[in-house]
């Protein structure tokens, strides 16, 4: 059936959590340069993607669902360093002068607020434009201020609240975690081992009625309070940890062996990485977040008690290693062991030169606009069909995370065609 779908009027704010950080500045840099005409929005799906119709009529996904026009958007954000996005874009050095300068003006007038900020979740960041808060409950008030400060200033309709900064320290689930009245709870006696800055601005986002995107690998959204606040509140959360380059690759790679009925005894995975996220992920409490979340991808689609012959001893290992001269250009590599008929061995490489922030910039965006878009149909609470764009899918406790690229795909194209109630075309026809 059809869902009702408010119009996208008016102005969409965008908040971005690590404002001045090399994820964030190429996203923004890369939406003001498209819409001047200097850029071309690549990788984005909401920008270039295109979907067959139950007519067969293939039709842009923009043309399909009322989407957020680039226009529309004004961004803002906080940051751990007060520099412009202009200044903090140069410093990431992902996009060339050439490219800043054409939206230079725009940039510079992009200031970070000061951060909610703790540095024993982050022990290599040492920031100096970080908010006072007494608890972690003032530190929600303070963003939820900043949150409605930035809307009217802005003349915003809506705010999405984007978390592009710093992966933050490992932590597992605890009883804090388990519903909104103990998450208030620990908040208000400022229980700083349990509760993170990115949970602050979770729930003052999901308080203020925007969605809220974890980019990052960290627990923050991924817990029962959060999944019950963001019903309660009406606002879709999404997440967690961008797919962007390795993971994607294993996400296409995984899913062809087992449609194959290929075996894989092992899956050595590295990477060498030299921006600011390569040096905080090279703290091993940082890093044991981020490898949780890359491990987590191959069970999955293997389903190794479902074909115990093929995936039953699979040996998979993830590594980061932090490398200052690569910069945000990281180079991964996969060793793949397989086996085919009768069980004889082979190997696959894959050797990828990839541009770290790159390819998580229209990830970013497609992120935003889909919520937004999700919040203005009323939907609410874990949005599975994002999965897409995340290499560690969130779920609740009845469900498993979809990994396949392919199936996620598919779940994308479900949910909107379920927005405006239409059937999946007969591709045999
Ligand atoms: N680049 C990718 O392909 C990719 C893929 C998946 C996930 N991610 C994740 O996205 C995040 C951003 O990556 P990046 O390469 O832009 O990193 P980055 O280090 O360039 O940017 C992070 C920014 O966050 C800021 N920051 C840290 N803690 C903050 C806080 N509490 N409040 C506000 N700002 C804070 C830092 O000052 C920095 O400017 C990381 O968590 C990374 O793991 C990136």
């Amino acid at each position: 059936m059809k869902q009702e779908i408010k119009p996208a009027t008016g102005r969409l704010g965008v908040l971005v959590v690590g404002a001045g950080g090399a994820v964030a500045t190429t996203m923004i840099a890369g939406t003001l340069a498209s819409r001047k005409g200097l850029a071309k929005p690549i990788g984005s799906i909401t920008q270039l993607a295109t979907m067959r119709m139950e007519n067969n009529e293939e039709k842009r996904i923009k043309d399909i669902v009322p989407l957020a026009d680039l226009n529309d958007i004004v961004f803002g954000g906080w940051d751990i360093f007060p520099d412009n996005a202009y200044e903090a874009a140069m410093y990431a050095e992902v996009l060339n002068a050439k490219d800043l300068n054409g939206v230079k003006e725009e940039l510079e007038a992009i200031k970070p607020m000061p951060a909610a900020f703790d540095h024993n979740w982050a022990k290599r960041l040492n920031g100096t434009h970080i908010k006072k808060a007494a608890t972690r409950w003032d530190m929600v008030e303070q963003l939820r201020q900043d949150i409605r400060d930035f809307k009217a200033a802005n003349q915003c309709e809506r705010i999405v609240v984007l978390w592009a900064a710093s992966t933050e320290i490992y932590i597992p689930l605890s009883d804090e975690h388990k519903s909104l009245a103990a998450l208030e709870k620990a908040m208000k006696e400022n229980n700083t081992t349990v509760i993170s800055p990115s949970m602050c601005y979770a729930y003052a986002a999901i308080a203020e009625g925007a969605p809220f995107i974890m980019g990052a690998p960290n627990l923050c959204v991924d817990i029962p309070a959060m999944w019950e606040f963001s019903k309660k509140m009406n606002v879709p959360i999404a997440g967690k940890d961008f797919k962007s380059g390795q993971t994607l690759m294993k996400t296409v790679l995984a899913p062809m062996f087992k449609t194959r009925m290929l075996g894989v005894s092992g899956w050595f995975s590295t990477n060498i990485l030299g921006n600011r996220d390569g040096e905080v992920l090279d703290d091993p409490d940082n890093f044991k977040t981020k490898e949780v979340s890359k491990l987590s991808v191959i069970d999955t689609i293997f389903e190794p008690e479902k074909y115990p012959d093929l995936y039953g001893d699979v040996y998979h290992k993830v590594r980061i290693n932090y490398y200052p001269p690569r910069k945000d250009n990281k180079e991964a590599w996969d060793n793949i062991d397989i086996f085919g008929w009768m069980g004889y061995p082979m190997q696959i490489k894959v050797n990828f030169l990839c541009r770290d922030s790159i390819l998580a910039a229209p990830i970013a965006l497609d992120l935003v606009l889909f919520s937004d878009l999700a919040a203005r149909a009323g939907m609410c609470g874990i949005q599975t069909w994002l999965s897409f764009f995340c290499k560690s899918p969130m779920h609740d406790f009845e469900h498993q995370p979809e990994h396949d690229l392919f199936t996620q795909w598919r779940m994308v194209k479900q949910t909107l065609r379920n927005m405006i109630g239409e059937k999946e075309p007969d591709y045999l026809a």
